[in-house]
């Protein structure tokens, strides 16, 4: 019987380290996504989830190591822009234009896309069909978060990069976000999710980042001086 090699993972992460001013943030990550896998990003403050995720975005680059997307280096020339039309993010920074209403928000980036006819859907899956025509500088913390995933669902790339995503988030928004990773994932879609509160996913990994800044002084210490 001949013997078929394993299938390339679509993202790999072979000993990358990160520095930054100096500090070693990241030290000698190895990880591998597949099509259709999730990966968590946990850890405390401070201990590199948002640069994991900058770095696979290639807003900034491994100090050491690769970062491999179907075997191919992602800052490469020739790689690097395939990789990153690849790419649905989402962040603190929601990039929202206040003066624009809900749809023009999530129509702008669809169009940009070459794409069309999923803003609308978009929306209202997220809960927001109500204030399709409103403008976004009225929408709440919870609401402008809904836009942000009406944006991703609508742009519809295949690898999420989500910082945070589950932030302001009310009991139902974190179910229309577990909701919409698990529909992306059986797609094929991967989705990487830096976060603090539990956001279920079937079968991810979690990756735990250390701890890079012990507490030095109990409360106590600090009211005693
Ligand atoms: N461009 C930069 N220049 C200097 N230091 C940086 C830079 N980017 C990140 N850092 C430092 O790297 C460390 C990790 O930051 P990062 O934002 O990745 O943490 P995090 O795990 O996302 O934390 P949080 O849970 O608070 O979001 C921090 O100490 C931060 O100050
Ligand atoms: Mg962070």
């Amino acid at each position: 019987m001949p013997l078929t090699k394993p299938p390339l993972p679509r993202l790999l992460l072979n000993n990358v380290s990160c520095i930054r001013k100096g500090q070693i943030v990241l030290r000698n990550i190895n990880v591998s996504v597949h099509d259709g896998g999730a990966l968590v990003l946990a850890g405390p403050n401070g201990s590199g989830k948002t640069t994991f995720l900058r770095m696979l975005a290639t807003f900034s680059r491994p100090s050491a190591g690769e970062i491999l997307w179907n075997g191919h280096n992602i800052n490469s020339p020739g790689v690097f822009d395939q990789y990153k039309a690849e790419l649905g993010w989402m962040s603190l920074k929601d990039a929202i234009k206040e003066k624009a209403t809900v749809l023009e928000n999530v129509l702008f980036w669809e169009l940009l896309e070459g794409k069309y006819g999923k803003s609308k859907k978009a929306i209202e899956l997220m809960g927001l069909g109500q204030l399709m025509n409103s403008k976004a500088k009225f929408l709440s913390m919870g609401q402008r978060k809904r836009l942000q995933l009406a944006r991703l669902l609508a742009v519809d790339r295949p690898i999420w990069l989500l910082d945070e995503p589950s932030v302001a988030l009310d009991a139902e928004g974190v179910r229309l976000l577990e909701y919409i990773i698990a529909e992306h994932r059986k797609r094929g879609g991967i989705a990487i999710v830096a976060t603090h509160l539990p956001i279920e996913m079937e079968d991810a990994m979690t990756l735990r980042l250390p701890t890079r800044f012990p507490r030095r002084n109990s409360l106590y210490e600090l009211m005693e001086k």
